[in-house]
């Protein structure tokens, strides 16, 4: 697929002004803005919806089927350490996951997509997504829009550790299911010179997360993949003195619902009856997140045999222990999901992050070829 280079610079541009102003999830009031005014600009229908932020937009006339195209908008709480001449102008907020890089690529894709609108046939839906990394938009989205009539949808993540133009996918266990969870043992405080006129909480919660780490490695399969990392724990404030309290958070990733199941079931056994054994109570709060990214087994037989036209090269993608909210859209739609090469190789979510404003050739020509190869697959 052609495309000239004076789009893809003025996309250049696009993209890094929205890096310059980067908001966080929840927040993203100027981006909003920016987007509707960006797509009502090339006539692009913004539908009206309940979404505080985000922006949902339609382009097609034919009654054909539906398909959802996906970017997300938010940013994260880090400080920018790159020196790029569009540096983030909002302290402490910086796009470091490249979502400025998915949304332009949307926006790129969007003005072909309506430059071709006649021939299109079925309908096309913008979805500019807030609030991915609180794991929190796409279900908003699902609330806000009846996905229940689209017949697929598509989305990517940008991948700084894959040669710039790379493109791979997975047919199964791409991306982990994410749970967080927060544990509070109460105790009974009390001098240091004397535990036995108290509770002690903290040698409670050292025996917990000690034994948390068997779960992994005594209940899970070898052939298998699991995480539970605790994360942060805090207890008492000073050396003399034995804390009431004990609390400890982290998180459990896996890319089967099953085994999910049976780590947060041992999980709740552990830290009630360690506590219990200790005279003490134990409670768990947790916040559960999207499940695994797996992609629909048809969309990826297609368009794994698609992709390749449009990527510089394919690759064999591991399993990522990384989380997506996309995840949650695999409920109601079948989904595909890729990763695309950007090359810089700075890490996701590090104040150096990078994204090679060549790499837009890819990922808009990523969701044009996805958006031919999936009517072509719908309306056999
Ligand atoms: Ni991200």
């Amino acid at each position: 697929m052609f495309l000239e280079t004076d789009f893809f610079q003025q996309l250049a541009l696009t993209r890094q002004y929205l890096h310059q102003h980067p908001e966080l999830s929840g927040e993203e009031i100027q981006t909003t803005a920016f987007i509707k005014d960006f797509l009502q600009k090339e006539n692009i229908t913004v539908l009206e919806t309940e979404l505080k932020t985000g922006v949902i937009a339609e382009i097609g006339t034919s009654d054909g089927p539906t398909i959802g195209l996906r970017a997300d908008i938010d940013a994260l709480p880090i400080t920018e350490e790159t020196q790029l001449p569009y540096t983030s102008v909002h302290p402490g907020v910086m796009h470091a996951c490249g979502h400025d890089f998915h949304t332009t690529s949307l926006l790129g894709a969007a003005i072909i997509l309506k430059k071709n609108e006649a021939r299109l046939p079925g309908k096309i839906r913008l979805v500019f997504q807030p609030a991915e990394e609180i794991f929190q938009g796409a279900k908003q989205v699902m609330d806000a829009v009846d996905l229940s009539s689209w017949s697929a949808m598509v989305g990517f993540h940008n991948a700084p550790e894959l040669p710039l133009g790379a493109i791979g996918a997975r047919a199964s266990k791409q991306m982990a299911s994410v749970d967080r969870f927060f544990v509070t043992i109460q105790g009974i405080g009390t001098h240091a010179a004397h535990p036995d006129q108290g509770s002690d909480p903290i040698v409670t919660g050292s025996q917990i997360i000690s034994n948390l780490q068997a779960i992994i490695s005594r209940h899970i399969p070898a052939s298998e993949q699991a995480i539970l990392s605790v994360t942060h724990v805090n207890a008492g404030n000073t050396w003399n003195v034995i804390p009431d309290k004990f609390q400890f958070e982290g998180t459990i990733r896996t890319f089967d619902e099953t085994l999910r199941k049976k780590i947060i079931d041992q999980m709740k056994k552990i830290v009630t009856h360690t506590a219990e054994s200790f005279g003490q109570i134990a409670t768990i709060d947790w916040i559960t997140g999207p499940g695994p990214v797996n992609n629909d087994p048809k969309l990826f037989k297609q368009l794994s045999l698609a992709i390749p036209a449009i990527a510089k090269e394919t690759v064999a993608l591991k399993s990522n222990l990384g989380g997506e909210d996309f995840a949650f859209y695999q409920e109601q739609v079948p989904t595909f999901f890729a990763s695309i090469g950007t090359g810089k190789g700075i890490p996701l979510h590090h104040p150096a992050f990078l994204i090679d404003d060549e790499a837009l050739v890819y990922s808009v020509n990523y969701y044009l070829k996805a958006v031919e190869t999936l009517f072509d697959l719908l309306l056999v």
